[in-house]
């Protein structure tokens, strides 16, 4: 009998190193996976920035031409920059402004929505007032946001209906 419980001991105890073995290699798994998470690209504040300019004009021509499909879509490419603004530039003490966006944003879908180009213009002028409003707020009042002239790409055409 006492045997027998030796043997169920040392059983027990194997058993236990094996598990701690796991978990040690699992904590191995986590650190060397965080290391790659920590080292991963993440875009900045001044890319998703670059990127929310590009659709701001051709937002622009988008809605100028009533081609509201278009301009849809391109209202659509800046709320989800700004979301990913929210998402990844936690670090960034100055997207605790970002909310005054929201509001302009929302006028000119409801805009696009109406498919009313009086309404689009005087909308436009507000986001782009606001994306300034929001650059002085938070010391980049040097970075001017205006409507543009020109497309930012002659390989596309905005005034296309279907
Ligand atoms: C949270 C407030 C905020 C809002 C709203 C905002 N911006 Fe910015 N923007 C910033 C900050 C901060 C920077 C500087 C980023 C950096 O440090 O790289 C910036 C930078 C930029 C840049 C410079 C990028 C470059 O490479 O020259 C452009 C262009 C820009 N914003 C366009 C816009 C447009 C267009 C809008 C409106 C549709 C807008 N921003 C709305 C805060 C804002």
């Amino acid at each position: 009998m006492k045997h027998y419980a030796k043997i169920v001991a040392l059983y027990l105890l194997s058993a236990c190193t094996q598990q701690n073995d796991k978990l040690i290699s699992l904590q191995n798994q986590v650190d060397s996976l965080q290391l790659k998470l920590n080292d991963s690209y993440k875009p900045g504040l001044g890319e998703f920035m670059g990127n929310v300019q590009v659709h701001h004009s051709k937002l622009w021509f988008a809605g100028k031409n009533q081609n509201w499909k278009l301009a849809g879509f391109e209202i659509n490419e800046i709320k989800e920059s700004f979301d990913d603004i929210k998402k990844y530039c936690t670090d960034r003490p100055e997207i605790k402004d970002i909310g005054m966006i929201e509001q302009p944003l929302q006028n000119i879908t409801k805009a696009i929505e109406h498919k009313n180009l009086n309404e689009f213009i005087n909308s436009y002028t507000v986001l782009t007032t606001t994306c300034n409003s929001c650059h002085k707020a938070t010391n980049h009042g040097f970075n001017v946001i205006t409507t543009p002239k020109t497309p930012p790409f002659s390989n596309q055409n905005y005034s296309l209906h279907n």
